[in-house]
């Protein structure tokens, strides 16, 4: 029989085997699952690490350990993320919603102070569309932080929108946030928006090969894969949102790494915005590609 061992030894013990099996942040891993196993907050590890867990609770941290070495995502081990200010259920029918995406969201909720409302009425309210909104993130973040804007949001995926919808109605935001099944926006139908934001699939072919198997053998490849230059859906979005976006509406797209100069071309080339501009995330890469619909008259 082996000896029973305290939280700290099971954290460092963990923390090696994560490290060695090629974890980014192995000692953050063992402690987002040992809280997990132990149905505690991650704060309350570090109180007593001389406990002892049960026997159950080691036998339930050693199977979300074993799922984790097989390279399965914290995320989807857990059933949830924290984004913002909100947290989401996230299961492997969406992306896990990334740091950078957070950036979007400045550049949208930007965008969106700018407007003047219109009027008092509900339908004097911003009116924001999000493009593939997979767990819902950039939706739900938009709703929860800017008390007056609805949302349109699609995706191509049942199965996500699911995740979206529960998402919506948990956090109390479905109210505020519709959800469409479509591919890009052809069953929005034919209301102007003020802003349209999204975080398209972008992985080029050849690095969709060579990514890391926590990501390619358990996030949707519908989610990630971009085509051959990972560009195939900007080259859709770009032009297509001209035709929803009112004159004076924002375009928010996040890009890849090294997207930037691309994606920027792709919005000169449809002649219908002002020049783009270009917002880095916290890691000082070239991010979110923005640009403003043009008015009548102004070109
Ligand atoms: C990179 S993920 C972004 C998900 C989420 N917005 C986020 O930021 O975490 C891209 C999303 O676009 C969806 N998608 C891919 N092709 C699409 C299409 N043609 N029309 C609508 N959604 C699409 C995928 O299903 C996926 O949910």
């Amino acid at each position: 029989m082996t000896a029973a061992r305290s939280v700290g030894d099971m954290l460092s013990q963990a923390t090696v085997s994560l490290r060695e099996n090629g974890s980014r942040s192995p000692r953050l891993d063992a402690e987002l699952l040992l809280a997990e196993a132990l149905g505690v907050g991650r704060a309350e590890l570090f109180r007593d690490p001389a406990r002892v867990p049960t026997h159950e609770e080691a036998a339930t941290f050693e199977g979300l350990l074993r799922r984790r070495l097989a390279h399965e995502p914290v995320a989807y081990i857990l059933g949830r993320r924290a984004f913002r200010t909100i947290e989401l259920e996230v299961t492997p029918g969406v992306l896990i919603p990334r740091p950078e995406t957070e950036t979007l969201v400045d550049v949208a909720l930007e965008a969106l102070r700018a407007m003047p409302l219109a009027g008092p009425g509900p339908e004097d309210e911003p009116l924001a569309l999000d493009v593939g909104t997979g767990s819902g993130c950039v939706a739900l973040a938009l709703a929860a932080e800017d008390p007056f804007v609805r949302v349109v949001a699609t995706d191509v995926e049942p199965a996500a929108l699911a995740v979206a919808r529960r998402n919506a109605a948990r956090l109390g935001l479905a109210r505020r946030v519709e959800f469409v099944l479509s591919d890009l926006f052809a069953d929005v139908g034919e209301r102007p928006f003020d802003l349209v934001v999204s975080n398209p699939p972008y992985i080029p072919a050849d690095e969709y090969a060579a990514l890391e198997p926590n990501v390619r053998e358990y996030e949707p490849r519908r989610a990630l894969h971009g085509g051959a230059d990972g560009l195939d859906l900007y080259r859709r979005l770009v032009p297509g949102a001209a035709l929803l976006l009112r004159p004076g509406g924002v375009l928010a797209l996040e890009v890849g790494v090294g997207q930037a100069g691309a994606v920027v071309d792709i919005v000169g080339a449809a002649g219908a915005y002002e020049p783009p501009g270009l917002r880095h995330d916290l890691s000082g890469v070239p991010r979110v590609v923005h640009a403003r619909r043009r008015g009548r008259g102004s070109g």
